[in-house]
């Protein structure tokens, strides 16, 4: 594609081969940016040429984003296919529930601060590191409405999504000055890889979440793809330090305590 909205643009997204970040990369694919995908899935290649083959140039660079190398390189990467980054999108991250109490509950926080916290920050370290001297960019983080609202049982990935909301804030004001924008958005359930789920459990996961979603459905992954490609683009020049809640107005209710 050589007109649309990002021609002339790169742009990286962690976690591109599968969900949310799979969609945006078809979007920002669409609209003429060149995009890696950095995402540790095997079948990456394969995603990046079925993108491409539809409409757009699409690669993948194999990448796990708790690593700083990793990332030093995949962005790298990007960056040298036009000698600039534009688009930095962290979106890569892991989910689980896990009380506390429970045996080897420390040992998952560190696994979930390592990808959703550390995987963030080393993207948006590497993104203003190659955004600042080409005069900008844009970087847009994957947080949760679990950031805003506590789950029982949940409080790991919690904490995390609060952190990359805070990180979000932070750099949107410390890095202003240097025209890098950076916000964030708040999906709403989708049923997508992260849930690890057979077909019965995703229906009674569903089922658990539609009355709490006030516009009546899950989120679809595009509903979130194209409030990321808003952000990237030039129509949110005025936006940064934003988080977007895309969610349908769900707000979890606090269901009773299952477990003790
Ligand atoms: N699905 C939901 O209901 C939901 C709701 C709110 C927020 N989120 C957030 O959205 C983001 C995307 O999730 P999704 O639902 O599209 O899930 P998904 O599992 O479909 O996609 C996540 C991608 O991240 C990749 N990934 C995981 N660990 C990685 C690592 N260490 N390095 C590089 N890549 C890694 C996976 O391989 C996968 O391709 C996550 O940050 C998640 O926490 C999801």
């Amino acid at each position: 594609m050589t007109g649309g909205r990002f021609a002339g643009r790169t742009a990286v997204v962690t976690g591109g081969a599968s969900g949310f970040g799979r969609a945006t990369v078809q979007r920002l694919a669409r609209q003429g940016a060149l995009v890696t995908i950095v995402d540790v899935a095997a079948n990456g290649d394969e995603v990046a040429d079925e993108i491409s083959a539809g409409d757009g140039s699409v690669t993948f660079h194999f990448a796990d984003v708790s690593r700083p190398e990793d990332i030093d390189a995949a962005f790298e990467s990007a960056y040298d296919r036009l000698g600039r980054l534009d688009i930095a999108v962290n979106n890569a991250g892991v989910l689980g529930g896990g009380w506390i109490h429970e045996e080897g509950a420390t040992e998952f926080l560190r696994r979930q601060l390592d990808v959703n916290v550390i995987g963030v920050w080393n993207g948006c370290r590497t993104a203003l590191r190659l955004m600042r001297p080409s005069g900008g960019g844009v970087i847009i983080n994957t947080a949760s409405p679990a950031a805003q609202v506590p789950t029982p049982g949940a409080a790991a990935y919690g904490l995390c999504k609060s952190a990359v909301l805070h990180l979000t804030h932070s750099l949107a004001i410390g890095y202003a000055p240097d025209q890098v924008r950076v916000n964030a958005v708040l999906p709403g359930p989708a049923l997508t890889g992260i849930f690890q789920l057979d077909p019965a459990r995703r229906d009674a996961l569903e089922q658990a979440y539609l009355p709490n979603i006030p516009l009546g459905r899950m989120a679809d992954v595009d509903d979130i793809a194209a409030a990321i490609e808003y952000l990237a683009s030039d129509e949110a020049s005025f936006v940064t330090g934003a988080a977007l809640n895309v969610d349908g107005g769900f707000r979890p209710r606090l269901p009773p305590r299952v477990l003790q």
